[in-house]
């Protein structure tokens, strides 16, 4: 019988012992991403919080369940078939903001990671991520409404989830307008 490894999981592998940056020391373990090759739509939050170096999951807590909820009614994508990552893949102490030099250190896992899934759609969630992937130093309250051509996907930037949390209805209007839109967008989707 053919063993078939899923590259993402030979990837995730080869990241759980990580030593680029000073966030190794610091860590309880990699926060690679869940997902697989075949991950039409890769959402991209900023770095793994408390519960996410404890869980090695991203975004488990209260903003994950948000995320996790609003994917699955606004894309009809069940959310274990999304590619859910962040820029930074260790924990910063006390959830500071990732350093330029840990970004750095560690964007060559994010590469790497768009280049085995290949998604249609990426969504960054938050200021961090969409800044970073867009290149700009534009605002999310500015970038978000639209999408943005992106190497071969299309990127659609939204609040992070735990703003919306924090915004109220509002917020939660734009959120869930945005993973719409990044659904509309996947292929098969209805015009
Ligand atoms: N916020 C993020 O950006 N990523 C996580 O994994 C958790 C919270």
């Amino acid at each position: 019988m053919r063993c078939v490894v899923d590259a993402f999981l030979e990837l995730r592998e080869r990241a759980a012992t990580c030593t680029r940056c000073e966030l190794s020391a610091t860590r309880t373990q990699v926060v690679f991403g869940t997902g697989h090759t075949g991950s039409s739509l890769v959402v991209v939050g900023e770095a793994p919080g408390e519960q996410e170096d404890v869980r090695g999951e991203p975004f488990v807590g209260r903003s994950g369940t948000l995320l996790r909820r609003v994917l699955s009614e606004e894309t009809g994508v069940d959310p274990d078939d999304c590619c859910i990552v962040n820029v930074v893949k260790c924990r910063p102490p006390g959830n500071r903001d990732p350093r330029p030099a840990e970004v750095a250190a560690c964007r060559p896992w994010l590469d790497e990671q768009f280049e085995v899934v290949d998604p249609s759609v990426v969504l960054t969630v938050g200021n961090f991520a969409s800044r970073l992937l867009l290149n700009t130093r534009e605002g999310i309250t500015q970038l978000r409404g639209r999408s943005y051509p992106w190497r071969s996907a299309h990127l659609v930037p939204t609040l992070h989830p735990a703003a919306v949390l924090r915004g109220g209805a509002a917020a939660m209007e734009r959120f869930r307008s945005d993973v719409r839109l990044a659904g509309s967008l996947l292929p098969g989707a209805a015009a």
